[in-house]
């Protein structure tokens, strides 16, 4: 059989399948452009990284390395439930919470039903609603002349999840960086059917301040409907070891357990996970850095006469109001990563992940070299 057999033969889903694309890292710029140091602006880590206890909750945790690690996550999962007061039948573990935005579309939906998302909104929505079969429908966000421009308007969204059986929204959003407010995500909950479940990405909470804000996890007892998801990639800065899990009603859980991998959260995810969630003054610390940093690099940015957009989480979206991509490559060239948005319907802007003082002064060095030469 050759590969267009397979592929003829492969679901529908699977067919139509672009895989995420990851974007690269310093290993893959030096490979390509040979530059001593990399400043890895592009990934939406953090470079405060974990809490110092984590590490050595890690070196405790590789006396279990032979053994499997414990499938229900037990000790995750009751901090979990403290952290967020919650029933711990409601909390699923998943390998990143990647794997879970895939994993509920691919256990609640599927062909004939319509999975919605907005335009410019977390590129892993589109993917799963491709991949289990469903139809996809993009509902369209603010305009550019918008103080809210290119974040999901609530009114289109309302609208599109009329008769769909999923809908995801990530609040904040990567990459436009905008999120809903508590008064406007109430609002579109209570405009959504209970039977259209509602998927709300908090990749970004920990480092929204906003007093206006809401954790969607904070209405699970009103909307029986509501699936949360969140990880520990960000603000906990454990992106390496895949963490992420989804808070939602007891009966939605048993269905996701259903179609979880036994042993998808390792070992070392787990206790380090346990380990972060106890240092609350660590978190506290690299969301002050952070935020000090986004301020700053914001203005700076400004004052380079880029458009930089509003953003409540870890990276700024700047319009270069020209192709992008050879910005890209020359920063790249010079070992400042940032990350092209031209697959997310933005191909004039760079997404920018915050970090400390001397990355800034390495990318606006860059820049202006970069832009002068351009002009
Ligand atoms: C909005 C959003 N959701 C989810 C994820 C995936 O995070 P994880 O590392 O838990 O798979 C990301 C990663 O960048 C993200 O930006």
């Amino acid at each position: 059989m050759s590969d267009l057999d397979f592929l003829a033969a492969a679901p529908s889903g699977v067919a139509k399948l672009q895989p995420y694309d990851p974007g690269l890292d310093a290993i893959e710029v030096r490979r390509r452009w040979t530059v001593g140091e990399v400043f890895e602006l592009s990934g939406n880590e953090s470079l405060w990284g974990p809490a110092p206890a984590v590490c050595e909750a890690l070196k405790v945790a590789a006396g279990r390395l032979p053994y499997y690690p414990d499938p229900s996550a037990r000790a995750l999962i009751t901090a979990l439930a403290a952290l967020h007061d919650v029933d711990p039948a409601g909390i699923v573990v998943g390998n990143g919470s990647h794997e879970l935005l895939v994993q509920i579309a691919c256990t609640l939906a599927g062909p004939g039903q319509r999975v919605v998302a907005p335009q410019h909104g977390f590129a892993v929505f589109a993917i799963a609603g491709i991949q289990c079969g469903a139809e996809l429908v993009l509902a369209s966000v603010y305009p550019l002349d918008h103080e809210r421009a290119l974040n999901a308007d609530p009114a289109s969204l309302a609208q599109a999840a009329q008769g769909a059986r999923l809908v995801y929204l990530a609040n904040p959003n990567n990459p436009t960086g905008g999120g809903w407010d508590a008064a406007t995500l109430r609002g579109f909950l209570d405009s959504v059917s209970p039977e259209t479940l509602v998927v709300i990405d908090e990749a970004y909470a920990e480092y929204v301040r906003r007093p206006d804000w809401i954790s969607a996890a904070r209405l699970l007892a009103d909307y029986p409907n509501l699936m949360v998801t969140r990880t520990f990639s960000k603000a906990y800065g454990l992106a390496s070891l895949r963490i992420g899990y989804v808070l939602c009603a007891p009966n939605l859980a048993v269905l996701l357990e259903r179609t979880r991998l036994t042993f998808n959260l390792n070992h070392y995810a787990q206790v380090a996970a346990v380990a972060a969630i106890a240092d609350t003054e660590h978190l506290a610390y690299v969301v002050d850095q952070t935020l000090a940093q986004r301020s700053r690099w914001a203005r700076a940015l400004t004052k380079l006469g880029l458009r930089v957009f509003a953003s409540e989480g870890n990276f700024l979206l700047v319009d270069f109001a020209r192709p992008a991509q050879p910005i890209f490559a020359a920063l790249a060239a010079r070992g400042v990563l940032l990350r092209p948005v031209g697959g997310y319907g933005l191909p004039n802007c760079l997404r920018i992940t915050i970090a400390d003082e001397r990355s800034l002064e390495a990318l606006l060095s860059s820049l202006r070299h970069v832009l002068d030469t351009a002009q």
